[in-house]
Formats: C-alpha cells, structure tokens, sequence
C-alpha cells in the first residue's frame, strides 16, 4: 500500500515525525476547523477509510461464498479484516471475533463465560475502568451467584497497583476484568503484572482495549490478555467492536446459534451478517495508521514505527497542554506515570459542563462528563457529572492546544 507519507520532517535528534499538514490534511471532517479533543470518544476519519467503506458497497457484494464475484468479494473482505486486526493486535486472525461494538461483545462473552462459574466463584473488576469492563460482569456475576471484588485505583495519583488487584485474588477467582487504559485520566496499569498474577491465581484475563489501542500498539501476548476487547472507530476506524482471544480458548465457549450458523471459530460468536463495509473501513483504518510508519517492511513493524512517531508527537502536545492547564490553576486529574495523552481537568468554582459550552463556542471540542467510567469518576470525588476531558490524537496540533487554553483563558 502507498502511504503517503514521504516528506517527513527530522527533530534535532535526527529522529523522523508525522508530517502533520499531510496527516491533517487527510481528515475531511477538521476542514471544518473545530480543535478535536473529543478523540477518546471516537476520532475523526481519514479520507482512505471512507473511501474503503465507499468501495466495499460499490463492488458487487453478497453473503460470503465462492460461487460467484460477490460472494468472493465479502470473503475477501473478511480475511483481511482478520489478517489487519491480527497483525494490529499480535493475534491469530482466527481468533479475531468481530461484532457491534466493545460494549456488546463484552456482555456477550460475559454471559458466556459465567455459564462455567458456580455460586461463591469471583470476579474481580476495577474502578479504573469503563462501565463496559465493569456492569456486563456485576451482571454476570449476580446471575450466577459469584461473588464481585473490586479494585481501587488511588486517586491522588491515579496509579492502580497491580499489587491491589492481586489481594483480591483467591483459588476462587474465575476473572479479572481490566482496563489497559483509562478513557478517563489515562492511566495504563502495568496489564503484564497483573497478568502474571491472575494467570498464577489460574484465572482468566479479561482487558479493555479501547481507550489503550488509540495510543499504544497493541501485542495481546505482552498484555497477557486471555480475551482483549477493541473499537476501530476509536482508531480511525468505522464504528464496531473486535474481540479477540487465543482460537482454541474460544473453542471451550459455545454461544447461543441459529441451526444453519456454522459451528466454526470465530465464526460462531458472530451473529448474522457481518458489517462487511465497516470490516473493509477497519482495515484500511489500519493500514492508514500503518502507512505512518513508513513504506518499508511489513504492516506489523511499521504499526511499531508509527506508535513511536505518534506518541513522541503526543507526549509533546500533553505537556504544552498540561503546562498552560497548570498556568491556568486547573486541577488536572490525570496523574499517573504512564498514562495516555488523555487530560481530564475542572477550574475552580465553574461547572465542567459550563465549560466545555464555553469552548463549544469558541470551536474547540473537548466535552464535560464521565464518559461511562463511572466508577472512576465517583472514586475521584467527580460524583456522575465528571470534569471536563481533553484527548489529544495523532491529527492534534499545537495550535489546538493554543485555541483551548486561550478560550479558558477567556473564561
Ligand atoms: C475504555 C472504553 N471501554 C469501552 C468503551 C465502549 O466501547 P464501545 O462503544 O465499542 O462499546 C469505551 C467507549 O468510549 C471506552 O472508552
């Protein structure tokens, strides 16, 4: 695939950056000029995307077979998809489930799972994560009889030490659910560690992916993860769900199926017809991200190349960020050490939602709320209305970052 993206400037270190006036270029939607720091909820599309999407529904386009072009087309569409989320991921492509969203899947799997626990199993959740980590197993949980444990992040850092989840842990425990990254403050738990340990504990490992994909490479194996839950839409991405898992663990679980629906992994979890449009868009969306790692090599190396870019081009902007939020007195409660470029801050004495109309007005996104992590929010003392959250992506520039702090400085 051509990338596109061949005149890239060097730093002083003579290390190579995104050439940002062509990444942002390829952005139909920021022509629009609004200052995007809503990306943890979904980002902004690229134009190969939308022309991928635009493509698979102009070609003849049928249910998956061989017999005829349009059959092949939509099975052509599908290996791809599996091939670009295993090399996204580190994954087998056979393990790649695809559905709705990360949300549907994980009460899928959640109901599935809890039909092996028996009444006085646990489960572990956190605090840390999105309500999609955290209610699909309480529910569970609940139907079963199992027990819940929760683990708490420390608010004044935001840390979650894995040493926290591993005092819950018993030769009870079925399942840890937790996120890589906190859509909320950002904070990335060291998954590796507490891996270790729930799979020492012989438990399974449930991780949320989707505020962590947007930022970090994924590898499945470094995570750990025995089931790893993602969002192309929160990468480029057309907006559904990926799950992926090892194919023989996803052969122990069997779903619920129409007689017809064939008994093959991982076709069985995925119900109907898949969206092949959105399928073709998730794996141009990750060819794009691979294309800014550079032409050379193979698609999972220059995914490697393009999160080093990325973040270095991140890291940079959260620090001006940070920086003038400071100068500007507002508590920020993103704090931990490794953390995505993800800001969540209030200002004395104004209402989050207050402000974040405030910047509305002066063309910046960056919404007030709890984003659905609504036991982080609580935790941080924030109660269900949260504080206002500004995410950077790659397309950020530093003069988004000038157009927010002036407009709070306007305030
Ligand atoms: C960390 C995290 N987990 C889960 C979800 C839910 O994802 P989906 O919309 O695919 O259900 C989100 C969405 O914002 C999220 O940020």
């Amino acid at each position: 695939m051509s990338t596109g993206f061949r005149n890239r400037r060097s730093d002083t270190m003579g290390r190579v950056s995104v050439d940002m006036t062509k990444l942002r270029d390829d952005f139909p939607a920021l022509r629009s000029g609004t200052a995007h720091f809503d990306s943890p909820g979904g980002t902004q599309t690229p134009q190969a995307v939308i022309d991928a999407v635009g493509h698979a529904l102009a070609a003849p386009l049928a249910n998956r077979g061989s017999a005829n072009q349009a059959q092949r087309n939509a099975e052509e569409i599908v290996q791809q998809a599996r091939a670009a989320v295993g090399d996204f991921a580190n994954a087998d492509p056979s393990g790649v489930v695809f559905g709705r969203s990360a949300t549907e899947l994980t009460f899928q799997f959640s109901r599935l799972l809890a039909r092996r626990w028996s009444p006085g199993d646990e489960v572990v959740v956190t605090r840390l994560d999105h309500d999609a980590n955290v209610r699909p197993w309480l529910i569970a949980a609940a139907e079963v009889g199992a027990t819940v444990r929760w683990a708490d992040f420390d608010p004044r850092t935001g840390e979650l030490d894995p040493s926290v989840i591993a005092n819950q842990l018993s030769d009870r425990t079925r399942l840890v659910a937790l996120t890589a990254a906190s859509n909320l403050i950002g904070t990335m738990p060291d998954t590796a560690a507490i891996a270790d340990a729930v799979h020492n504990a012989s438990a399974e490992l449930y991780v949320d992916g989707v505020h962590y994909a947007a930022h970090a490479r994924v590898d499945v194996t470094r995570l750990g993860a025995d089931f790893f839950v993602c969002s192309p839409y929160k990468f480029f991405g057309p907006h559904l769900g990926v799950l992926i898992a090892q194919p023989d663990r996803l052969a122990t679980l069997s779903p619920d199926k129409l007689l017809p629906a064939t008994d093959a992994v991982p076709e069985r979890f995925e119900l109907g017809t898949l969206p092949y449009e959105l399928l073709a868009g998730t794996t141009a969306a990750i060819d794009y991200l691979a294309g800014i790692g550079g032409a050379a090599g193979g698609r999972r190396d220059r995914l490697a190349t393009s999160y080093r870019r990325l973040s270095a081009h991140e890291t940079q902007l959260r620090t001006q960020l940070e920086d003038g939020l400071r100068t500007l007195g507002a508590t920020l409660y993103s704090r931990a050490e490794q953390r995505t470029p993800t800001v969540l801050f209030d200002l004395d004495g104004q209402p989050a939602a207050d402000v974040a109309n405030h910047l509305a007005r002066a063309g910046v996104n960056a919404p007030a709320g709890s984003f659905y992590a609504i036991e982080t929010s609580r935790h941080l003392g924030l109660g269900d209305s949260g504080a206002v959250r500004a995410g950077i992506a790659p397309y950020s520039n530093a003069d988004d970052v000038d157009r927010l702090l002036t407009a709070l400085n306007r305030l």
